[in-house]
């Protein structure tokens, strides 16, 4: 894992959408991997200035949602299909149709599902996944306790997650929906490069258990350990639990500067 301390959000952000951009310039054809959550609206911001100001095309380019929940309808302001689009897609010329999402209102979910993971392999695998983490170490909705060979699967969302995100459903947890759809932790790892970020002191625990923990089911995102391309992009304040951030630091700091991350 590749850790990357930056002082402020924005600028972790832009480091990522750095990174895309010449991930699109070499492959035109990429295959984005996105997340929803608060974390990454930075990297969103930063994409569609770099696009405005014409530095990077999508116009080939495929997506894959990381997770979706269950019960929303279509067009509902928080479901993860609206979030990405309304964040990105629809200010930058991805075709519409190149957004991919797991079919949550399909008669037959686990059907839908299994072919949300198929439709990911046919591509040949997501080229970039960003992910963010949540504070009891889970990425998509791989909650404490998923399998670490998981797959995309129906999954049910912990009350720590259900309090974490009533936030965007007018603080009232009851709105929040309970089940969902996430890629599966093997799923996430098939991509070629993962990309995590995570800000404020929230995700110090979490953070530290995913970089310097076990790998265990218990923080599901320290599955990561076991990836050959992982950047882990945080501010401080998600470092701070970090027993060995200065090293980080100074690793971080001895790359060639053509090396975005
Ligand atoms: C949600 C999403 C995750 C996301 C997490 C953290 O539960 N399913 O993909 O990483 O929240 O969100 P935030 O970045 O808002 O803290």
């Amino acid at each position: 894992m590749e850790i990357v301390i930056q002082p402020d959000p924005e600028l972790a952000g832009d480091l990522i959408a750095q990174e895309i951009v010449r991930l699109y310039r070499r492959k035109p054809t990429a295959v984005l991997g996105l997340a929803t959550g608060s974390t990454p609206l930075p990297v969103y911001e930063a994409l569609r200035r770099r696009h405005e100001a014409g530095e990077v095309s999508f116009a080939e380019g495929q997506a894959f949602i990381l997770d979706e929940y269950v019960g929303l309808p279509e067009g509902h302001p928080e479901s993860y299909r609206t979030v990405i689009r309304t964040e990105l897609v629809d200010h930058v010329d991805f075709p519409r149709h190149a957004l991919h999402a797991p079919e949550v209102e399909a008669e037959d979910l686990e059907r839908a599902v299994l072919a949300y993971e198929w439709a990911i392999r046919d591509t040949g695998g997501v080229d970039l996944q960003l992910l963010g983490i949540g504070e009891n170490g889970h990425i998509g909705f791989n909650e404490p306790g998923a399998s670490l060979a998981s797959r995309t699967r129906v999954g049910y969302l912990t009350p720590s997650t259900v309090a974490a995100n009533a936030r965007f459903f007018d603080d009232d947890e009851s709105q929040v929906p309970r089940r969902c759809v996430t890629q599966g932790l093997a799923t996430i790892m098939t991509a070629h490069h993962l990309v995590i970020i995570a800000t404020g002191e929230k995700k110090a625990r979490a953070v530290a258990q995913m970089i310097e923990g076990p790998v265990s089911q218990r923080w599901p995102a320290s599955v990561l350990q076991h990836h050959t391309h992982v950047t882990v992009l945080l501010d401080e304040g998600a470092a701070s639990q970090l027993e060995l951030a200065d090293y980080y630091r100074e690793a971080y700091g001895s790359v060639p500067s053509w090396r975005i991350i």
